[in-house]
C-alpha cells in the first residue's frame, strides 16, 4: 500500500533485520520499528506490534530465520516463536516451514521465509481478483476487525476484494465494525479504507442488527485466523455474531483467507486454541489529546472484572463460502 510517495509491506526483512509498521501506534502516528533479533521479533508479535494471521505468519518465518542466523538452538527458538500467540494457523505454518529449511542452510531458511511472505502477497492478491465478482456496483459491505493490507504482508484477505471493486471503479461503502476491545476495525481498517480513498464508516459492534435490519448491509466480509477441516473458522470475537445476524437476514457471508490458514489436522472449531488476552485491553483505551500526545484511561468501573477472549468460531453451516487464491468456494 502506498503512504505518501513511498509503497510499503506491513513487515519485511532486510539482511537479518525484521521491519514491521506499528501497528499499536496507528491511525496517529505512522512509524517503521526494526527488530534485530528473533526475541524481539517474538515480542513484537506478543505485544501486536504485527497482528492480523498473515502477517504475524510473515513474521514468525522471518523470527525462525533469525533464530538460524544467531546460531540459537532451532527447537527451542520455534518453540519461543510458536508460544507468541496461539490462534493463527499461519504463524505454526510459516514458522514449520522455515524450521525445516534451515535444516539444510541458514542461507536456505532465509529464502523460505522471503518466499513466504511474497506467497502472502501472491495470495492476497488473488483473494483480491475473485472476491471482486461478489461486489456489485453500490454493494454496502460490513466487515470486522482488521483483515486488510495491514493483517497481511499486502493487499489483505476480506479487504483485498475491496480494493479490487474500488480500483475497479464500482461504487462501495464499507461498514467498518470498531472491534472492541483493541479497536481494529476503528483504528486499522478505517485507516486503511481512508488512505486507499474508499467511502467507509466506523460502527460500534452492536450496530450489525440495526444496520441489516434496515437493509443498510448487501455482503459480509470478514478474514480468518484458523479454518478447521469442516470449515469452521476461528477470527476476531465478534465474527460468530455477524454470521448470526447475516444468517437471520438472508445477507451472504463470505470469509477470505489463503490456503495457509486452513488447518486440516484439526477437525472441527471445538478443537482450535481461542487466545485469552489481557483483561486491562478491555478496562482501558489509549488515544492522543488535543495536542497529540498519547494518553491511557481507564473506561470501565474500577475493581470489576473483565473476560477477554480474543476470538470465536463461526460454525461452518453460517458461512456462505471462501473466498481463497484459488477462487470462490461455496
Ligand atoms: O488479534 P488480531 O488483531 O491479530 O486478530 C486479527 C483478526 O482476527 C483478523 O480478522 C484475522 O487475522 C484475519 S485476516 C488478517
Amino acid at each position: 500500500m502506498k503512504v505518501g510517495d513511498r509503497h510499503y509491506r506491513t513487515i519485511w526483512m532486510e539482511g537479518t533485520v525484521v521491519y514491521m509498521i506499528d501497528q499499536n501506534l496507528l491511525p496517529f502516528e505512522f512509524k517503521v520499528q526494526a527488530f534485530k533479533q528473533r526475541e524481539a521479533t517474538c515480542e513484537a508479535i506478543r505485544k501486536m506490534t504485527v497482528r492480523g494471521a498473515g502477517a504475524i505468519g510473515a513474521a514468525a518465518g522471518f523470527a525462525m530465520a533469525q533464530g538460524f542466523i544467531s546460531n540459537e538452538d532451532p527447537d527451542i527458538a520455534r518453540e519461543r516463536i510458536r508460544a507468541t500467540r496461539p490462534t493463527a494457523r499461519d504463524l505454526f505454518y510459516a514458522v514449520d516451514r522455515v524450521y525445516e529449511a534451515g535444516k539444510i542452510s541458514v542461507q536456505a531458511a532465509i529464502e523460505e521465509a522471503q518466499n513466504l511472505a511474497n506467497a502472502n502477497v501472491e495470495a492476497a492478491k488473488k483473494i483480491g481478483f475473485f472476491g471482486d465478482a461478489l461486489i456489485k456496483d453500490g454493494a454496502r459491505i460490513l466487515t470486522h476487525c482488521n483483515a486488510g493490507w495491514l493483517g497481511f504482508v499486502d493487499y489483505g484477505s476480506a479487504l483485498s476484494p475491496v480494493y479490487t471493486a474500488h480500483r475497479n471503479g464500482k461504487q462501495i461503502h464499507v461498514y467498518a465494525d470498531e472491534t472492541r476491545p483493541r479497536s481494529q476495525g476503528a483504528r486499522l481498517t478505517a485507516w486503511e479504507l481512508a488512505n486507499e480513498g474508499v467511502d467507509h464508516t466506523i460502527v460500534p459492534d452492536n450496530a450489525g442488527a440495526f444496520l441489516m435490519s434496515e437493509g443498510m448491509i448487501d455482503l459480509v466480509i470478514t478474514g480468518a485466523d484458523r479454518i478447521a477441516a469442516n470449515g469452521d473458522v476461528a477470527n476476531k470475537i465478534g465474527t460468530y455474531e455477524k454470521a448470526i445476524l447475516a444468517e437471520y437476514f438472508g445477507i451472504p457471508f463470505f470469509v477470505a483467507a489463503p490456503l495457509s490458514t486452513f488447518d486440516h489436522n484439526t477437525p472441527d472449531g471445538s478443537a482450535i486454541e481461542i487466545e485469552h488476552r489481557s483483561q486491562d485491553e478491555v478496562h482501558y483505551q489509549t488515544g492522543p489529546d488535543g495536542d497529540g500526545k498519547m494518553h491511557t484511561i481507564r473506561v470501565t468501573n474500577p475493581g470489576s472484572e473483565a473476560f477477554n477472549p480474543a476470538f470465536d468460531i463461526t460454525p461452518a453451516a453460517l458461512i456462505t463460502g471462501f473466498i481463497t487464491e484459488k477462487g470462490v468456494t461455496n
